[in-house]
């Protein structure tokens, strides 16, 4: 039996319906089962005593990283834990691109990786680059003009779908990836100056410190201006801007172009 956790967030739905598309019948780990009917297998990873994966053979683990390190670190280990207690027999996980290694978020992913590189469980990770969606969503036009602090600097990218219709084929066939550690980047890097030319509006970056302060007000919880900051700075930096084989190649085709999707989710979001 395969198992997707977070299938009712953008990725995990993407990965369960393609899992369904292929007569898979996967089960839908969630903390809302219900949506699911027959499907549905209640996966909160904030319970103490850990999911139940009874019968489970494959794991798609999406990461539930929205919150501090020892949050998500604690979240991470009862779901790999229960997994071995289950006797899980593969684990896919869906982490972060290495070139992310200066976001406030990577901690938790190289963290997770390392448990399960050395559990006895097999394993494929999935290092996701940042979504087109979320850098279309970052760098909306605000008050006419795209403000973002992204500086000259480049971000590879990637559709969400895109991400997800890997997901599907490493599970669809575990073995074949058992023990591989995947870079998914989009196929080009996207600029912000680039986004605000597609929408007709000016690029003025703000400054990083400027941004700062408007994200210290309220409406943010505590981790995320850190979260959304080493973001900027880190594409700003041009530590984003590589892109890989990797994804092509799993996918057995191009992967989709990355600026239709951010520019939707920028005109979604302004
Ligand atoms: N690469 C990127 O650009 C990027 C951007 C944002 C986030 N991420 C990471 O990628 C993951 C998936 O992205 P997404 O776009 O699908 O995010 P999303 O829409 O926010 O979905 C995340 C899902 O994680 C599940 N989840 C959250 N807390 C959980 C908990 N305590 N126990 C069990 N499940 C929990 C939830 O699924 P249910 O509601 O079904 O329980 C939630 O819907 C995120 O969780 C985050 O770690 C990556």
């Amino acid at each position: 039996m395969l198992l997707v956790t977070g299938a009712s967030g953008h990725l995990g739905s993407l990965i369960h319906a393609g899992l369904t598309e292929r007569g898979l019948a996967p089960l839908a780990g969630s903390r809302t089962p219900g949506r699911f009917g027959d499907a549905g297998r209640p996966v909160d990873f904030d319970d103490p005593a850990g999911p139940d994966l009874a019968g489970v053979r494959v794991l798609v683990l999406v990461s539930a990283g929205c919150g501090e390190d020892d949050v998500v670190l604690a979240r991470h280990e009862r779901v790999v834990a229960a997994a071995e207690r289950h006797g899980v027999r593969h684990v896919v996980y869906t982490s972060l691109v290495g070139a992310g290694d200066h976001l406030a978020f990577a901690l938790a992913h190289r963290w997770t990786e390392r448990r399960l590189r050395e559990s006895r469980l097999d394993w494929t990770i999935l290092r996701n680059g940042l979504y087109a969606e979320l850098f279309g969503q970052l760098a909306a036009p605000v008050g006419g003009a795209v403000t973002a602090p992204f500086g000259a600097g480049a971000l590879a990218a990637v559709a969400r779908h895109d991400l997800a219709d890997a997901a599907v084929r490493v599970a669809a066939d575990p073995a074949a990836h058992r023990g591989r550690t995947y870079e998914l980047t989009g196929p080009v890097a996207l600029t912000a100056a680039g986004l605000a030319a597609r929408l007709g509006v000016p690029y003025r970056p703000a400054p990083l410190g400027e941004r700062r302060a408007t994200l210290a007000g309220p409406g943010l919880l505590p981790f995320q201006p850190a979260m959304l900051l080493s973001i900027y700075s880190a594409t700003a930096a041009g530590f984003l801007a590589g892109t890989h084989g990797d994804l092509a190649r799993l996918l057995a085709r191009a992967p989709r172009d990355p600026m239709p999707v951010a520019l939707a989710a920028a005109g979604a979001s302004s």
